[in-house]
């Protein structure tokens, strides 16, 4: 019988309502893991748990910029699992969607600068301090998703790049911290970009999205967008033993854009 990569391991995946998130839930149950999805969005993460089996997920409501739910998730997580091995802190925000003001480094405000900032750096923050503090004695793996905007300035996402650079460089703390300390935990981030997600889809999106779609496609070397698989895949490599050697470092899934300089951070996001 097959075993899967990343059999009777037991997981938290925040933000696993819909996209990335889910797709990474999604497969890490086919690979045998028993999961559990977290969002803010419970009427959904519902109808995501009944996608992916109650034997195999069960659904937590969390909001990652709030620390007594960080307490709350991983002390239910245990009750239900026993233990936490995995925790993949996917849920994020990009400061384009619906009640938020421009985002150039011009007109954005202290409010909405400080909206971004809290739920994708402090999540991830609070994600990765209460991994340590309930996953330090067994061990196992934090992946934190980042984005190629930690690597590059995006004048038209000013607030949420700098959270994206915060959160790959907060990996590497982390990761080194463990090992400093001998925790048999490694912490590793992802960095996606141009993946075809309801993230994506701003009111400006939602009006020009199949003129935008073609338009990033040519700027992107191999042609297409990328789908939430393609990163999911990544965090199967990450949360399974095959990269037991790796800590502190980030893997890059972009189409090759970062490889050279065709596509021009910010060409399809605009709030203005
Ligand atoms: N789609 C892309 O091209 C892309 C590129 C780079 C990085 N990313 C990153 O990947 C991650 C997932 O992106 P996606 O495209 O699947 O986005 P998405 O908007 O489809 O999903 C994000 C999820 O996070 C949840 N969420 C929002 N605020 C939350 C909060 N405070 N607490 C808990 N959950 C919350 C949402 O309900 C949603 O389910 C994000 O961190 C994003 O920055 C995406």
């Amino acid at each position: 019988m097959y075993a899967g990569r990343v059999e009777n391991r037991f997981v938290i995946v925040t933000g696993a309502q819909q996209g990335i998130g889910f797709s990474i839930a999604e497969l890490l149950v086919k690979e045998g893991a028993f999961v559990i999805p977290t969002d803010i969005d419970d009427g959904r993460g519902e109808k995501a748990i009944q996608r992916l089996g109650k034997k195999h997920a069960f659904f937590l409501h969390h909001d990652v910029s709030q620390e007594k739910d960080w307490e709350n998730v991983f002390e239910q997580a245990i009750q239900i699992m026993g233990r936490v091995d995995i925790l993949v802190n996917t849920a994020g925000i990009s400061g384009l969607s619906e009640g938020f003001g421009p985002q150039n480094p011009e007109d954005l405000s202290l409010n909405d600068f400080r909206k971004v900032q809290t739920i994708n750096t402090e999540g991830k923050f609070l994600g990765c301090r209460y991994a340590i503090k309930f996953m330090k004695g067994h061990g196992g793996s934090i992946i934190n998703i980042s984005s190629r905007s930690a690597n590059v300035g995006v004048p038209t996402m000013y607030s949420y790049a700098a959270t994206k650079a915060a959160i790959k460089n907060l990996t590497k703390s982390v990761a080194l911290w463990c090992c400093a300390k001998k925790y048999p935990l490694r912490c590793k981030s992802i960095l996606p970009v141009a993946i075809h997600t309801p993230f994506l889809r701003s009111d400006d999106w939602r009006k020009r999205s199949k003129k935008k779609i073609a338009k990033l496609s040519e700027e992107i070397p191999l042609g297409h967008m990328g789908e939430p698989l393609d990163v999911a895949y990544a965090v199967l490599y990450l949360a399974s033993c095959d990269s037991k050697f790796i800590t502190g470092t980030e893997i890059v899934i972009d189409g090759g854009i970062l490889a050279g300089s065709s596509a021009l951070p910010g060409i399809i996001q605009t709030k203005e």
